[in-house]
């Protein structure tokens, strides 16, 4: 691992156009893989974790051309294994544990053919048992190392469908068990008690699958968020055709934070991913009181809407973060608690244990960077409290190999008064590999 110093360097300003969507671009891969005939599949993000997803369904029999490339997107037409036709093989996920969680939806329906997924240390400590416990009631034979860990072996069966009620709220394992529901016999139905991101849902849309969603109405629910009643029955074939990736908001996130953080900045946001139930941060930040604007929303083929998100320097108040926020804004968290130490008062996450299970424990390893950097933040078995101090002094921020830490860490060096040195600065290439480019256009 390398060390690199972030320090101020002035406002940030200027445009820029955030690299493709990494959910979107893994289950744009996938789903072109389960289709039958050729899907374009346009400003795919070329990345570590994403190049692990092409790989996988190579594998798996789907044929991959790259009809092009730029600024880290790919263009790409995919011809589908279909839906039934995926080959028996072992597959290495890399650090990609949304590929982990959601593929064995689409390989628990492969009748009699025997898959394993493993990928490298950090996917080994990722719980797999939330999507083996689905996939096991629906039929399928699936197995993991001490019940939960990876790597996990499949064995392709007739499969039934089940009302599945989330016990975490997970994107990934509502969406492997949406892909299960597919091949399985009879309706399949997710139930979920706050809403996810729903890029799955859209894009089977896109591919003429029909999903049902609707809101879950009851009393509980209401106060706590509304959730979904997802469901869907099997089908014969999907044809995705065409799908275009928006800009990632969770790499836009960033600079949006940066820019709120550092006096004189003004940083527009090009192209981004304006998907509802991914910019939870959005709602946050601007009760924190951060001069925030979106416009220009575009549909996309493919189901999602992309628009433009402009923000400037500005002072903050701590707000309180509510269990049902959590999954709308899961990796921008951490943002969040950075933010924390330059707003007044203070700034508490709760209901979002799920943190603990990403690329690292994100909230041990969140609560020490802030600490080593002069914040003063706490935390607690489901989220963390941080005290604004009205700003932050610098230090030495280890990343844990955590892409999203690395970033935040950069960020953290630019708003600190004395620089903050970030151990594994470049694991930020498994979700965005011209990350320090765009930081030197802004500076
Ligand atoms: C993802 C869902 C979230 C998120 C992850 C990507 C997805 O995980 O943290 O980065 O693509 O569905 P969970 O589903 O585990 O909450």
């Amino acid at each position: 691992m390398s060390a690199a110093r972030f320090a101020s360097e002035g406002p940030l300003r200027g445009a820029l156009q955030p690299p493709p969507d990494k959910s979107i671009s893994h289950r744009a891969a996938i789903l072109a893989a389960m289709g039958e005939g050729e899907t374009m599949v346009s400003r795919y993000l070329d990345a570590a974790d994403t190049r692990s997803t092409l790989a996988a369904i190579e594998r798996l029999g789907a044929r991959v051309a790259e009809t092009g490339s730029a600024d880290g997107a790919l263009e790409l037409r995919i011809r589908g294994a279909g839906l039934r036709g995926a080959r028996g093989c072992r597959i290495d996920v890399g650090n990609a544990g949304t590929l982990l969680r959601i593929l064995p939806g689409w390989l628990a329906g492969q009748e009699g053919r025997r898959f394993e997924l493993d990928g490298d240390e950090s996917v080994r400590r990722r719980p797999v048992d939330r999507v083996a416990e689905p996939l096991g009631l629906m039929g399928a034979g699936v197995t993991c190392v001490d019940g939960s860990l990876p790597p996990i072996a499949i064995v392709g069966s007739a499969l039934r469908g089940i009302t599945y009620e989330l016990p975490v709220a997970s994107a990934q394992v509502k969406s492997c068990v949406l892909l299960a529901g597919l091949l399985a016999s009879g309706r399949t139905e997710v139930l979920e008690r706050a809403p996810s991101r729903d890029h799955t849902e859209r894009m089977l849309r896109a591919a003429g699958v029909e999903v049902e969603a609707a809101d879950r109405g009851t009393i509980a629910l209401l106060s706590s968020g509304r959730g979904k009643r997802i469901a869907l029955g099997p089908v014969e074939r999907i044809e995705p055709g065409e799908i275009e990736i928006p800009g990632d908001f969770s790499s836009a996130a960033f600079w949006l934070v940066a820019a709120i953080l550092v006096p004189g900045s003004q940083v527009r946001v090009e192209g981004v991913g304006l998907n509802p139930t991914r910019i939870g941060l959005l709602g946050i930040l601007s009760r924190m009181g951060a001069p925030l604007e979106v416009e220009a929303e575009v549909p996309l083929p493919g189901g999602e809407v992309e628009g433009v998100v402009s923000a400037r320097y500005g002072p903050l108040t701590g707000t309180r973060i509510h269990p049902a926020e959590v999954p709308g804004a899961i990796d921008e968290l951490p943002l969040i608690g950075l933010a924390g130490c330059f707003a007044e008062g203070e700034t508490i996450v709760t209901g979002a244990q799920e943190l603990r299970h990403k690329e690292s424990d994100r909230i041990d390893a969140l609560v020490e960077g802030l600490r080593a950097v002069g914040g003063d933040a706490e935390a607690r078995p489901d989220g963390f409290a941080v005290r604004g101090t009205g700003g932050i002094s610098g230090g030495h921020l280890d990343s844990r190999a955590d892409h999203r830490l690395a970033m935040l860490g950069a960020v953290a060096g630019l708003a600190s008064r004395e620089g903050v040195e970030v151990e594994g600065v470049e694991s930020a290439a498994i979700s965005y590999p011209g990350f320090e480019a765009d930081l030197r256009s802004l500076v």
